[in-house]
This record gives structure tokens, C-alpha cells and sequence, in this order.
């Protein structure tokens, strides 16, 4: 198969752990017999500094044309301590899920045997833990309404969803929750806001075309409890921008890194590929960087192009290098830590 990858590599560790990621793509198309072509665009603080714009029109047009976007991450604190600066690199990103379409977020939550010990959590409670949280990425107080008034001293954001925006992620939601457990989870806050009300209407309705399928509606602050008591007892979940923000951080930690997180954002036409972790400027250029949760994001991507051996190869090789200690600083024991290069190195070479 030929492929046609976007690249975008962004900031701080981006380019890092994307570089360990295209080795290992390389690696698989090597021996699957693929042909990979990666092209790479800018974005995030990486694009501002250089042509002034964090999703620039080039970025976008290459993006569109592509098979899938891998994408590292985006940040700089330089921005993060100027409420003043009028270009964030943030923008670029939320630009970027709006003009591409990517209202669904996929994120999931899984234990690997050889690491639960590295949870925070203990054993008992995260064993068999296997979650996907469909975020909406489009809508909400992200994109919605927002302003000053009273010369400044007041500052509103709205929360706003159609019908429509609930229905095309509800729709993906249960669709996931049939290829999986059959449990579907919406998460709300029905008790209080308007726009939760609009959500668990329209998830109600649909729950007709899809018999076989349990759905739970529970309200945000609830979830975010259950799912550090008894994070194996749910399936699929849904929810909108921001409580999906929120919920996603909190889950990964369940994992015992946040670095193995890998997710895909999907819509209309192409799908992005990026790990759920940011730009972690203080390991900038260090090596010391997890790429495994980039390098498990391309294998949503082998999932999604309907290359499933694929993935399955390098979930194996990561599964492998887990159980060798093959990791870096954040799961090693002390004084065994390898680094970034070695273990896409080490990846590579065992696919
Ligand atoms: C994420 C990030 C982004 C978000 C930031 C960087 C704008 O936290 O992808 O979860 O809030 O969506
Ligand atoms: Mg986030």
C-alpha cells in the first residue's frame, strides 16, 4: 500500500518522540511492504516563530490531502506566562480539529500486565481496566461564545452543541461500544446544565436503533470518582470538550504513565494520530522522553487504514519492550532508564 502521511512534529519533545515513531512506521512498512511517504508541515509555537501563523493555510492543505496525520505535540511556556500574547500555539491546534472536521476523540485506557505495579492505583482496582473515552473536540465552551464586558472586570465562555454535533459523536459511541463490551456510559451534567440536558435527550433517543447496548448516563463530577474507584467497570464513554479534557488526563494516570497514551481524532475525511500527553518543555532535547504513547498512536492509525497486523506488530514490540525493561525514566527502575532514540531504536529492530 502506498501512504501519504502528514507530519507534525510541533514543539518541545513533538519532534522527539515523532522521530521514534516514523522509525518504527518504517520499520513495519519494511516488513508489511508498504511504501510510506511522510511530509512534513509546521505547527505550534515551531510555526509561529517561523511564518507568524500556529496552523498555517500550507499546514492545512497538506493535512486535507494526506492518508492521516501524525502529529507530536504543541506548547511553549513562553506563551503559557503571557495571558498577553495574541498568537498561541494552542490556537493552532484547536484551528486545526476545526478545519479538518476531527469531532471525535478517541481515547483509551488500558493496564498492561507488566506495569500495574506503576500505577498510583492499586492493583485491585485497575486490573482488567480497558477504556475508550470518545471526546467531542469541535464544540462546547472551547468554540463557543467567549468575551469581556465591564470594561474587562467580567469574562464569560459559552457551552453550546446542536442536536447534530451530539448525535454524530453519540453515533460513533455506540457504534464503538457494539465492536466492544456494549456498554455505553454518558457523561453529563444533566443536573444543572442546559447543553447536558440537550445531550442526554438526543443519546436517549438514539438508544432505540442500538437494543444490545447498555447505556448508563452519569453525571461528570460521579465519573471523575468512579473512575479512580472502579475504572474497570466501564466501557465506552462519551462526553463533551471539556469534561472529556479533564476526564482523559485524569484516566491516563490509571496506566501508570501518561506517556503510553496514544489517541486518534477522527471525522469526516482524514484522521489525526497524537499521544495524549503535551509538549513537556522541561525534557526538551533531553532524549529522555516516552515515545511509546506517539509510537501506540500510529497504531491507531494502522487500525483505522484497515492494517491490523500492523498494529498488532507494534503493540507486540511494545508489550515486549515493557516486559524487557526496555523504557524510559518515567517507568525504569532506578538506574536502568534507556532513552528516547534507543528504545524507537530497540522498537524498530524487533518489528
Ligand atoms: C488536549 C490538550 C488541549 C486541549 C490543549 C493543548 C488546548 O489539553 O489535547 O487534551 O485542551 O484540548
Ligand atoms: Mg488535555
Amino acid at each position: 500500500m502506498n501512504l501519504n502521511i502528514a507530519l507534525l512534529a510541533g514543539d518541545g519533545i513533538g519532534p522527539e518522540v515523532i522521530d521514534q515513531a516514523v522509525k518504527v512506521c518504517d520499520a513495519v512498512a519494511n516488513k508489511f511492504d508498504h511504501n510510506i511517504k511522510w511530509i512534513p508541515a509546521l505547527t505550534g509555537a515551531a510555526a509561529i516563530d517561523a511564518v507568524g501563523d500556529p496552523y498555517p493555510p500550507e499546514t492545512h492543505k497538506i493535512c486535507q490531502d494526506a492518508d492521516a496525520v501524525l502529529f507530536g505535540a504543541i506548547g511553549h511556556p513562553r506563551f503559557d506566562n503571557d495571558p498577553s500574547a495574541k498568537v498561541r500555539p494552542e490556537q493552532g491546534l484547536l484551528k486545526m480539529r476545526q478545519e479538518l472536521g476531527l469531532f471525535a476523540n478517541v481515547r483509551p485506557t488500558f493496564t498492561f500486565p507488566s506495569l500495574v505495579d506503576k500505577s498510583p492505583l492499586k492493583r485491585e482496582r485497575i486490573e482488567g481496566t480497558d477504556l475508550v473515552f470518545l471526546r467531542e473536540l469541535t464544540g462546547g465552551i472551547y468554540f463557543g461564545k467567549r468575551g469581556r464586558e465591564d470594561n474587562g472586570e467580567t469574562a464569560y465562555d459559552t457551552c453550546t452543541y446542536t442536536r447534530k454535533e451530539v448525535q454524530r459523536l453519540a453515533k460513533k459511541g455506540f457504534e464503538l461500544a457494539m465492536r466492544r463490551n456494549k456498554k455505553l456510559c454518558c457523561v453529563d451534567k444533566a443536573n444543572v446544565l442546559e447543553s447536558s440536558r440537550l445531550w442526554r435527550e438526543t443519546v436517549q433517543a438514539m438508544e432505540k436503533d442500538y437494543p444490545e447496548v447498555t447505556v448508563s448516563y452519569e453525571f461528570v463530577d460521579a465519573v471523575a470518582m468512579r473512575l479512580v474507584q472502579w475504572p474497570n467497570t466501564y466501557d465506552v464513554l462519551i462526553t463533551e470538550n471539556l469534561f472529556g479534557d479533564i476526564l482523559t488526563d485524569e484516566a491516563s494516570v490509571i496506566s501508570g504513565s501518561m506517556g503510553l497514551m496514544p489517541s486518534a481524532s477522527v471525522g469526516e475525511k482524514v484522521s489525526l494520530y497524537e499521544p495524549i500527553h503535551g509538549s513537556y518543555p522541561q525534557a526538551a532535547g533531553k532524549n529522555i522522553a516516552n515515545p511509546m504513547a506517539t509510537i501506540l498512536s500510529a497504531a491507531m492509525m494502522f487500525d483505522d487504514l484497515g492494517l491490523t497486523e500492523e498494529a498488532t506488530a507494534i503493540r507486540d514490540a511494545v508489550n515486549q519492550a515493557l516486559e524487557k525493561g526496555v523504557v524510559t525514566e518515567d517507568l525504569a527502575d532506578k538506574g536502568t532508564a534507556h532513552g528516547t532514540k534507543e528504545v524507537g531504536d530497540w522498537l524498530a529492530a524487533q518489528i
